[in-house]
This record gives structure tokens, C-alpha cells and sequence, in this order.
């Protein structure tokens, strides 16, 4: 019996069961019925956390695309697999159907082909959330590419750095992007990052804002012409179930980001089988969600699950508060959006705004909303429960990782009961688990503790890029045998779960993830600065801004002009959302005796609870705090 699709409770309670007790019984089961493959897999799971090592369906043999379209051109050709909705207000939704995706795919395939693209090889994607992005995903998927997608507002600097990193052969853009009112020159960023990166052959350049862009002779090539020479079908390539699927970066507590690497059948069968239950997603429905395609969110839940489920997901180019903040509500309302997934620094943003903007609109499509990407505080959670649910549309708060390739712990709605600011109970096949510091499991519930998952579920990243031994340090070292989120996480006495926050150096920023390293070497590479100390503290809109603690090697005259130096060089280093809210120029940094830096006691001073710092006593200079404290702000 398929269970594929949970729909009650009950359900739940005994697919989970069975889920736990019987993991591989209960995978092959969902992985069987539900899609197509050239060939079964010989053995179902191979892992050891020690190594680490995890294997699923290997010997298996499909292609993804395949999965995500070909499967659903006998039943669905005409209908839409993509909306795409521009950033103009003014501008017309493009209908992108089953059977034009195929088409799309196919050419983008073979033109990169053409260009001597092959399995295995990388390619860096740095689009905006047009069609191009989601098409040039799924070619390299078609070919058996890997991709690379970095987000598009990432610096010259960062994209360099992951290029390099995965020594990628080429990178598609665009001429440019479109950002509410203002537009971004995209290809004068892969201009710069590309003089650093000599193993980059080809460019394929879109055209999106017509802008008058370099095209340097040799490298660079307009993609519309190369598609229209191309033919449109292309035999998808015949992946093993282990073979890598993509590599996406992640901000790690070092300062080198992690290229976080998932492969293709394990990813495919969780990311479709989490988004059929976290949404209920019925034929016909239309699903939203608001993430970048540059983020793991875009990738599970707008390109691979929704496809895989032959769904139709709406695809939006441009910002919340463009032409003005109505703007979510009233593509809800146009489009008559099912499923809206969005996240919490968003639902914060609009909460702030008139109520006129959310009640003009006729929200009565929505079934499921949606959050996603860092903790929702309870007056967030009521806002969008009262007011875009009209409290009838259940929430899920659904916590997962660019690592763990799909949702790991959330709501089912319509059948988990919601409790503001809790994630409530794991996805089948997850087994989580609660340590204390001595690296004991804590039982019970009523308990908090460090979240780890036992066992491993099949869209687990695999390694990062290049550098296993990181791999296992960070997540598979804190805690023998298990697998380490790196968030803090506590169980109510009915078992929900609910995430509190990062108990390591990643700051969660708007819903983005930065990790203090990165941006302290680029702030440190300024001339004058001896040392500095990155926080966050608590935030209305952002959930954490970032409060910069920063020593000189000699006193300056104009601190203000420092500072804007400061931003400048975390702009061009990493982007400007990694840019600094507050900075303090100090005297000094409170640090142990062995030198390491007490963020502990900066994060306390950042959000303005001095009344309790703690224990000070193993400090180098104790003195070091209070001069802090009595430091004014630039
Ligand atoms: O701290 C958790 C937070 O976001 C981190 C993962 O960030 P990233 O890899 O960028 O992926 C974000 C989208 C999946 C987690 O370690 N986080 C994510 N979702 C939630 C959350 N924190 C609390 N509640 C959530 N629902």
C-alpha cells in the first residue's frame, strides 16, 4: 500500500512508526511507486555516520528531468509546470507549459552541450528568478551537469570564490537584473569575479534588461540565439542514483564557504515526497513560494519537488514591497494561489505596513501558508494566522538546511495540529534527537538541547565540495554518530519540537545565513583595523542585525568615514546583506586566557542585556567589559 500521501493524524502516527522501524522497507516503498527509474536499485541504504558516509538507492539508475517532465507529458502537457511572474506590475505572466519546459530544457541542454558541457562538469548559474533560472537547472540535470547556482546578489568577490572553488567551466547570466525599481548589472559582476577565475571557458548570457553590457570575443555568447539553433530534444543522461546532482554553498563558521553537495535519486524521492504532505498540494492547485531558486528553498521547492509532483509553481522575478507592499496579496489574488511559502523577515516586513494592503485583495484561494528559514516569533506567527489565514488556513513552520536537502521537521497541514512557534513533529524517516553538552541524548520531554537526526533520511548532503574531512568535522564530530544541525531545539511535553535558534558562529539575517568568519577577514583586510568581532541582536524586520566590534592598530580622526569603509569592503567581499547594522570602534575585545573572543559577553552587550553578563572571572582583562559597555556607538 502506497504512502505516499499522509492525511490524517493517525496516519501520520503509523507511517512514522513504520518510517522508524523499517526505514528501508518504508523509502523503497515511496521510491517504487511513485517514479520513474531505468533501473531499481540493488540495495536501499548504506551509511555510516563515522566516516561519514550515505548511500541510497544505489545501483538505481534515472534522470531527474525525466521525473520532473517527460513522466508528465502523457497526462499534462498543457498544463502550466512554470508561472512565471515578473518583477513589472505592468508586465504579463508567462504560462510556461509541461510540454514548452520539455522543449526549453531539451535546447538549453543542447546548447550546453555545444559548448562541451559534460556529466560531471560544473557550471555556475548567476541569474535572476527568471524562467532562464529554473530552465538552466534542469539542463544541467538533463545532461548530468553539476549546478552550481549562487545567488545573484552575492558580490563579485563570493562568486569568484565558489567558481574557483568548484572549478567550474562555465557561468550563465544575465545582462542584467531587475530589483523593484532599480536595476543591477549582473554581467559587470561576472566581468570582475571572472578575472580571477582562468578555468571559466564560456559565458551564456541572457537578456533580460536590455542594458548595453562588455561581451568579450570567445567567452561570452548571447544564450537567445543559441537556443533557437539548437534542437529541441535532447535523450536525458542516464544518472546512477549516488551520481551528484548539484552543489550549493553555505555560509560555515569558517571563513571559506561550504559547497554542500547532494546527489540525484535520494534528493529526488524526499524533496517530492516533503512536498506533496507540507502542502497537500492537490491537482490543479497553484503553489508559491517566495524564495530565491539561489537559496536550498528555490531548489527543493520551487524547481525539483513541485516539478516532481507534476505541480504547477509560480515563479516571481521581483520584491514584496514593489510597485508597494501589496504586491504578494495581489499576485495571491490574481493567480488564486493554493500553497504560499514564504519567510518570516517577510511576514515581518509587511506586518509593519497598512492592513489596507492586505485587505484589498481577495485571499480566499489560500489552503496552506508557509514559513520557512529561521525561527517565526509568536507575533509574526498571529499576523499572518489572522490576517493572510483569516485564521482558518493552518501554518506550517517547517525547519530544515540547505544540508538537509528537504524539510526535515513541520506541521502536515490539516492533520499535525499548529502551535505558534513550534515546528511541531518530524517528517517520516527522521529521528531526531536532543544532547546536552557532555554529548548524552537527553530523553523525555520538556527538555532542550543541542538538535541532532539519528539516522539518515535520503536527501542528507553527501560531503562538502572538496573537502570531506570539513564535512565531518562540522557536522558529524560534536556528536558520536549523529548527525549536528547546529541549532538548539526544545521538545514540549506533547513531543513538538521548536527550533530556537544557531548555538554556533552562523547568524540568521533576514533569513539569510552568515557566518561571523567571513565577514570579520573582511573587515579585518581593512588597513587600519587590528581585530574584529562579529554579533547578532535581536531585530523587528531582520530577526538578527549585526553589531560589529572593531579594534584599530592606531586611533583614527573620522569614524564615520572608517566605518562606511568597513561596509564597503563586507559589500564587495561577500554582499551587501552581509553589511553591518551598528559598529563599535573599542578599545578591546574581552577574550580567555587562551585568546579566544567571549561573543557570548558581545552578544549580550549588543542586545542591551548588561544586567546579566554571566561569569566574567576567565577573562584575560575583566576591565575590557565595562569600557565596552561605556563606548559610544558611531
Ligand atoms: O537555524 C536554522 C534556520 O535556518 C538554518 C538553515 O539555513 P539554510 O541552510 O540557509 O536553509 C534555510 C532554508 C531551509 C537552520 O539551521 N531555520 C530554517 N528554518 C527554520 C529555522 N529556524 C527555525 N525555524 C525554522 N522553521
Amino acid at each position: 500500500m502506497s504512502q505516499y500521501h499522509i492525511q490524517s493524524l493517525e496516519a501520520y502516527f503509523k507511517v512514522y512508526r513504520e518510517s522508524v522501524n523499517r526505514p528501508e522497507e518504508f523509502w523503497s516503498g515511496i521510491a517504487q511507486d511513485h517514479f520513474l527509474w531505468h533501473k531499481k536499485w540493488d540495495r536501499v541504504l548504506a551509511w555510516d555516520f563515522e566516516k561519514p558516509e550515505v548511500r541510497w538507492f544505489e545501483g538505481a539508475k534515472l534522470n531527474i528531468t525525466e521525473n520532473c517532465i517527460d513522466r508528465h507529458l502523457s497526462t499534462k502537457a498543457d498544463e502550466t509546470a512554470i508561472l512565471f511572474v515578473p518583477n513589472d506590475p505592468n508586465g504579463e505572466a508567462e504560462k510556461i507549459s509541461y510540454r514548452n519546459l520539455h522543449e526549453r530544457v531539451c535546447r538549453f541542454a543542447n546548447v550546453l552541450k555545444n559548448h562541451g558541457i559534460k556529466k560531471g562538469d560544473r557550471v555556475i548559474i548567476y541569474l535572476p528568478m527568471i524562467p532562464e533560472l529554473a530552465v538552466s537547472v534542469l539542463a544541467c540535470a538533463r545532461i548530468g551537469a553539476i549546478h552550481s547556482v549562487v545567488f545573484a546578489g552575492f558580490s563579485a568577490t563570493a562568486l569568484s570564490t565558489r567558481i574557483n572553488d568548484c572549478d567550474a567551466k562555465m557561468v550563465i547570466t544575465s545582462d542584467g537584473s531587475y530589483r523593484g525599481s532599480k536595476t543591477i548589472d549582473l554581467k559587470g559582476i561576472v566581468d570582475q569575479a571572472l578575472d580571477d577565475c582562468p578555468a571559466v571557458q564560456s559565458v551564456l548570457v541572457a537578456q533580460r534588461i536590455h542594458s548595453d553590457i562588455h561581451m568579450q570575443e570567445g567567452r561570452d555568447h548571447w544564450l537567445a540565439p543559441e537556443l533557437a539553433a539548437a534542437s529541441s530534444s535532447c535523450e536525458p543522461e542516464i544518472m546512477d542514483a549516488e551520481d551528484p546532482l548539484f552543489i550549493l554553498y553555505t555560509s560555515g563558521s569558517t571563513g571559506k564557504p561550504k559547497g554542500m553537495l547532494h546527489s540525484t535519486a535520494g534528493y529526488m524521492v524526499y524533496t517530492a515526497y516533503t512536498f506533496k504532505n507540507c502542502f497537500q498540494y492537490e491537482e490543479g492547485d497553484i503553489y508559491w513560494c517566495t524564495a530565491d531558486i539561489g537559496w536550498i528553498t528555490g531548489h527543493s521547492y520551487i524547481v525539483y519537488g513541485p516539478l516532481a509532483n507534476g505541480a504547477t509553481t509560480l515563479m516571481y522575478e521581483g520584491v514584496p514591497s514593489h510597485p508597494d507592499c501589496s504586491r504578494f496579496w495581489q499576485i495571491v489574488e490574481e493567480h488564486k494561489v493554493n500553497q504560499f511559502y514564504t519567510a518570516p523577515t517577510a511576514i515581518r516586513a509587511l506586518a509593519k505596513e497598512s492592513l489596507d494592503f492586505v485587505n484589498k485583495h481577495d485571499l480566499s484561494s489560500l489552503k496552506v501558508l508557509g514559513s520557512v528559514g529561521e525561527p517565526i516569533n509568536e507575533e509574526a506567527w498571529h499576523w499572518y494566522n489572522d490576517h493572510i489565514g483569516k485564521k482558518n488556513t493552518p501554518i506550517i513552520d517547517s525547519w530544515w538546511q540547505t544540508e538537509t536537502g528537504g524539510i526535515l521537521i513541520s506541521p502536515i497541514p490539516y492533520v499535525t495540529p499548529t502551535k505558534p512557534t513550534f515546528a511541531t513533529l518530524p517528517m517520516p524517516g527522521i529521528q531526531p534527537a536532543l544532547m546536552d553538552e557532555n554529548g548524552q541524548e537527553i530523553h523525555g520531554n520538556q527538555v532542550q538541547g543541542r538538535l541532532c537526526i539519528k539516522y539518515p533520511w535520503p536527501s542528507i548532503a553527501r560531503t562538502i565540495w572538496g573537502d570531506h574531512l570539513r564535512y565531518k568535522d562540522t557536522y558529524f564530530s560534536a556528536f558520536a554518530g549523529k548527525y549536528f544541525t547546529g541549532d538548539g531545539a526544545l521538545r514540549d511535553e506533547t513531543g513538538y519540537y521548536r527550533i530556537t535558534g544557531r548555538v554556533d558562529d552562523v547568524i540568521i539575517v533576514s533569513g539569510h545565513n552568515l557566518g561571523t568568519a567571513p565577514i570579520e577577514d573582511a573587515i579585518n583586510a581593512h588597513p587600519q583595523v587590528a581585530e574584529s568581532a562579529i554579533v547578532g541582536y535581536p531585530h523587528d524586520i531582520k530577526g538578527n542585525a549585526l553589531y560589529g566590534y572593531v579594534t584599530l592598530k592606531s586611533p583614527v580622526e573620522n569614524q564615520e568615514n572608517l566605518c562606511r569603509e568597513i561596509n564597503q569592503l563586507i559589500s564587495q567581499q561577500i554582499g551587501p546583506i552581509a553589511k553591518l547594522d551598528k559598529i563599535q570602534i573599542t578599545q578591546g575585545l574581552p577574550k580567555t586566557r587562551s585568546g579566544k573572543i567571549m561573543r557570548r559577553i558581545l552578544r549580550k552587550i549588543a542586545s542591551n542585556e548588561t544586567d546579566n553578563l554571566g561569569d566574567i572571572s576567565t577573562l584575560l582583562d575583566p576591565e575590557v567589559v565595562k569600557s565596552i559597555m561605556d563606548e559610544a556607538l558611531v
